[in-house]
């Protein structure tokens, strides 16, 4: 007898299968057992007939609880009724562990409650959709990086310097003497890699001490960072549209069932086809200078209700650039004709889904770069190898970074980004 995932049930209708799994829900109903089993891959619902499988699996399932591990075996019936479409005509099974008092209950629990359970709750129906989405994201994001020629390279964790900003480090003891910190960004080395290798990407885990407790922010969250020798800034904006397209477009092909367990409004996803529309900061600054609901001062960075107010125009993603040198990072590239704005690009998602994407093209003049790192108090030692790279045959480049979890988040749609990752790391929370 096959052994198969729910899933893949489509393929065996008519077809007497084993299902590997754990019990999610059961009603009984005198000689009948209704169990939606979940083995990971998805739900149906498996009827059990009490003269069908006898007396004592007949028992043994009337005493499983919620998330007892069992295997069932039945014939894969095709029913527009059932959720999914399937129902499995149990003729046989196992319960392999009967549980007792599974905590989480199909009832409502506070979110500190989940979140302490976080092993367990992963097995609930909602994240085990944002999680399945998440998968697909990370995959359709690789696949779209190695059609496109770039060579996945990543970077370490372990950095001696900041790359974001000295306030939000997180600091290691190095075996004593020495200080190390986590990364906030694996740009510098995906900037060396990029001068290896052409057209370069890393993804992994990146870390900010930020003391934020937002919906959008993680301490620890996965960038991905595309970067691109003999590149500007117009070609990372193309790129980063280009990657959101096709991102959310197999989404919506791979991972429909989960959207729809999580009642996403897919129509909002169906209108990101291209042509993000384009603002400079001035031009944006102006709209928000005259919106009555704008806290916005001149001059500063956007702030996330800046950000939500602007994007809210458009059904798109909205990209945003040449901000102001002074709110971003020291290795930005001067605009040619306004020495006070840097060639940045960010990305802002739809809904409130605030910034996805951070880039810009880098500075690729020694003098100065060795002049922002000045300014910006950086320890101009640790850079002296980030400095080779403009020594030794110098050239335009540019390169961006996406945050997974934002990504995720707004595609899901769910509100808070903590259900974007598997185990998520804030600053009130690192267990389980
Ligand atoms: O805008 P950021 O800080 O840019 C960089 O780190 C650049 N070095 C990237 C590059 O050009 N290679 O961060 C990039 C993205 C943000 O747009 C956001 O999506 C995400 O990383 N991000 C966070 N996500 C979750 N929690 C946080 N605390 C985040 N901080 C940034
Ligand atoms: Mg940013």
């Amino acid at each position: 007898m096959p052994v198969v995932t729910i899933e893949d049930l489509s393929q065996h209708v008519g077809a007497t299968v084993e299902l590997r799994g754990w019990v999610h829900n059961r009603t009984s109903k005198g000689k009948l057992h209704f169990v939606i089993l979940r083995d990971g891959t998805g739900f149906v619902q498996c009827v059990l007939k009490k003269n069908v499988v006898g007396d004592e699996l007949f028992e043994e399932i009337g005493r499983a609880s919620q998330e007892s591990s069992l295997t069932l075996q039945g014939e894969v019936r095709a029913d527009d009724r059932a959720p999914g479409g399937f129902e499995i005509s149990v003729v046989g099974g196992e319960v392999l562990q009967s549980a007792s008092e599974y905590p989480i209950s199909p009832k409502e629990h506070g979110a500190d409650f989940l979140l302490s359970r976080r092993h367990l709750w992963l097995r609930s129906k909602r994240q085990w959709a944002i999680i399945r989405i998440r998968s697909a994201v990370e995959f359709a994001l690789r696949r779209f990086f190695d059609e496109r020629g770039f060579l996945c390279v990543d970077s370490p964790i372990f950095t001696p310097s900041a790359c974001e900003g000295t306030s939000t480090l997180f600091e290691v003891d190095y075996f004593g003497d020495e200080k190390a910190y986590l990364t906030q960004s694996g740009q510098l080395y995906a900037e060396a890699t990029a001068m290896a290798f052409g057209k370069v990407y890393t993804f992994g885990p990146t870390f900010r001490a930020e003391k934020s407790k937002t919906r959008r922010h993680l301490t620890e969250f996965w960038m991905l960072e595309p970067e691109m020798a003999y590149a500007t800034l117009e070609d990372v904006i193309q790129l980063s549209e280009d990657m959101i397209v096709a991102v959310v477009k197999e989404v919506l092909e791979r991972r429909r069932t989960e959207l729809e367990a999580l009642e996403r409004d897919i129509s909002k996803l169906e209108a990101c086809t291209g042509g993000f529309p384009r603002i400079t900061y001035d031009d944006a600054s102006k709209i928000l200078l005259e919106h009555p609901d704008s806290e916005f001062v001149e001059g500063d960075d956007f702030g996330a209700p800046d950000e939500t107010l602007l994007a809210a125009m458009h059904d798109q993603p909205l990209v945003i650039t040449h901000y102001p040198k002074d709110v971003k990072a020291f290795y930005m590239k001067e605009a040619p004709d306004d020495p006070t704005r840097v060639l940045a690009m960010d990305v802002i998602g739809p809904e409130g889904a605030g910034e996805l994407i951070g880039g810009s093209q880098r500075e690729e003049n020694l003098d100065v770069l060795l002049e922002a790192i000045a300014k910006h108090e950086l320890p101009m030692e640790e850079f002296e190898w980030y400095l080779d790279l403009r020594r030794f045959g110098s050239v335009p480049h540019a390169g961006f970074g996406l945050g997974l979890e934002r990504l995720v988040r707004w595609i899901t749609g769910i509100e808070h980004i903590r259900e974007a990752s598997p185990f998520p790391r804030m600053m009130t929370r690192i267990r389980p």
